[in-house]
């Protein structure tokens, strides 16, 4: 499909051909009133504040009650990341967090901790840095992308937060924004936060503007964890303990085309979601002629079909959406992860009238305090902005990683089961789940991070962002292609 919005570049405007706004310039510059006024904006790597706690302090000792420590410079509340000392982190999350949560970043930064990030680069408290392929999805752009960190300072910097008496200017033009971006076609926009937020919304508004409850998920699915979400979310493994979810959802396997048509018969089905290509699931794409059947009966039952793009859209799979992409009649697209840019944290629902209609004759039917966050949309039109200038760089490291990983999975076909994906989102599926821990063991050590698949064990996720450079892909293979021979030697398939 043919994009239809334009994204000028470098002026964070997209203009939708209704008229355009100029949001948050994608500059960098420092105003003259911030350098008078000494602001400081944004430290660079390696200067060292000489009013700055030193964190070094409270790693000397261990860490016997970190809760009852008052905040005191010696145990700031606020420690600088750069210094940061790994073991007083993982004693913070144990005490305050989650033991386990502690183990799993130990094991994942081989006892160091993250301390900042450029592009496609994490640096390490020890001095180390890894490849970042993972950060489920957030980091399209890569880390710190100058255009988004510069709109969302200067934001900062004006009004970061919105009375919500008051209209703001900012979420109204994020919205327009996003709207143009996927053509218009979906002219309404509801901002939340999280994933979730977006899931939640679509559901609670396709059940009221359906005057029916029963949803429809697929067979794999991940729409998230809060109640609602969760519902939609397909493996038990994220309900253990629970009695169930709020909303009455009936999960259609990906091999069913008539499954639509058969469930909405009955008369009781609100809305079809369906992630176009699975994430969570190990990248797995849903057939497009499965995804055609199910949205035209959809349509013909009047059961509202949403597209939940919040992994797989905004070009992680190529197109700025997979469904409208493959001329899917799709009621709302879902996005979120990269939708701030990799640097605050925003999603939405973008949809057609008829789906935002309670929404539009009642806008505090559902809201959210942060809901259209000033700070977040200022992120928005540098982000899109800067997905598209790199939208050629993606296709062709798209390209590049595919036929790198079938290399792979051919040299190592004794451990590798094969490998699934689009665009820069790939899973490579393991003989047996030990297989896949064991590559990971190796790919930390070896200084490439990648997202695992909880409810798919015997799948590694890739997820490059735009920011990699064909040399840094290069060097992942490299690693995976080491870990994959260390790891084959080593497991009994
Ligand atoms: C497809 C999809 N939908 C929804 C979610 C939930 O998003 P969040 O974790 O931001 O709530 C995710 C998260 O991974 C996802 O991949």
């Amino acid at each position: 499909m043919a994009d239809p919005a334009t994204v000028s570049p470098g002026t964070g405007t997209v203009s939708s051909g209704t008229g355009s706004d100029t949001v948050s310039p994608d500059s960098g510059a420092r105003s003259p009133a911030d350098r008078d006024a000494g602001t400081a904006i944004s430290p660079e790597p390696g200067t060292h504040s000489p009013t700055r706690p030193d964190t070094r302090t409270a790693a000397a000792t261990p860490d016997p009650a970190p809760s009852v420590r008052p905040a005191h410079p010696a145990h700031p509340a606020h420690p600088d990341t750069r210094d940061a000392d790994a073991d007083v982190v993982f004693g913070r999350l144990r005490a305050h967090q989650s033991a386990k949560l502690a183990l799993t970043g130990r094991f994942a930064g081989r006892g160091a901790v993250e301390t900042g990030a450029q592009g496609a680069r994490v640096q390490l408290s020890d001095g180390r840095s890894m490849l970042d392929f993972g950060s489920y999805a957030v980091t399209l752009l890569g880390h710190r992308h100058p255009g988004v960190t510069a709109a969302v300072r200067r934001q900062l910097d004006v009004m970061p937060t919105s009375t919500r008496s008051l209209a703001n200017p900012v979420t109204a033009a994020a919205a327009e924004c996003l709207a143009a971006y996927f053509g218009g076609v979906l002219p309404k926009v509801y901002f939340g936060l999280n994933g979730s937020d977006a899931v939640e919304v679509s559901v609670k508004l396709a059940r009221l503007a359906s005057g029916r409850d029963r949803v429809l998920a697929v067979n794999g699915g991940f729409h998230g964890k809060t109640l609602g979400a969760l519902a939609l979310t397909h493996s038990p493994l994220f309900r253990a303990g629970l009695r169930g979810c709020a909303v009455d959802v009936t999960h259609i396997d990906a091999a069913d085309p008539g499954a639509v048509a058969r469930e909405a018969a009955r008369g009781d089905v609100a809305a079809v979601v369906f992630e176009p290509v699975q994430g969570e699931n190990g990248a797995r794409p849903i057939a497009p002629e499965v995804l055609r059947r199910w949205t035209r009966d959809a349509r013909a039952h009047g059961v509202f079909a949403v597209a939940d793009e919040i992994q797989c859209g905004l070009r992680r799979c190529g197109e700025r959406s997979v469904a409208l992409a493959e001329g899917l009649a799709v009621d709302a697209v879902l996005v979120g992860k990269p939708l701030g840019g990799g640097v605050v944290p925003l999603s939405a629902v973008v949809c057609t009238p008829q789906l935002y209609a309670p929404l539009a004759a009642d806008p505090f039917l559902h809201s959210a305090t942060f809901g259209g966050h000033p700070l977040s949309c200022a992120a928005l039109p540098a982000a899109l902005t800067a997905i598209e200038e790199r939208a050629a760089h993606g296709a062709g490291l798209a390209t590049a990683i595919e036929a790198g990983l079938r290399t792979l999975a051919a040299r190592h076909s004794r451990l590798v089961r094969g490998v699934t994906g689009r665009g820069l989102l790939w899973g490579v599926d393991f003989a047996v789940p030990h297989a896949a821990g064991e590559v990971v063991v190796e790919l930390a050590s070896a200084g490439l991070v990648v997202s695992p698949c909880l409810s798919r064990p015997t799948t590694v996720r890739l997820l490059p962002s735009l920011a990699t450079t064909h040399a840094q892909l290069a060097e992942a293979l490299g690693i995976l292609d080491g870990a994959l021979t260390l790891a084959g030697s080593a497991v009994t398939v």
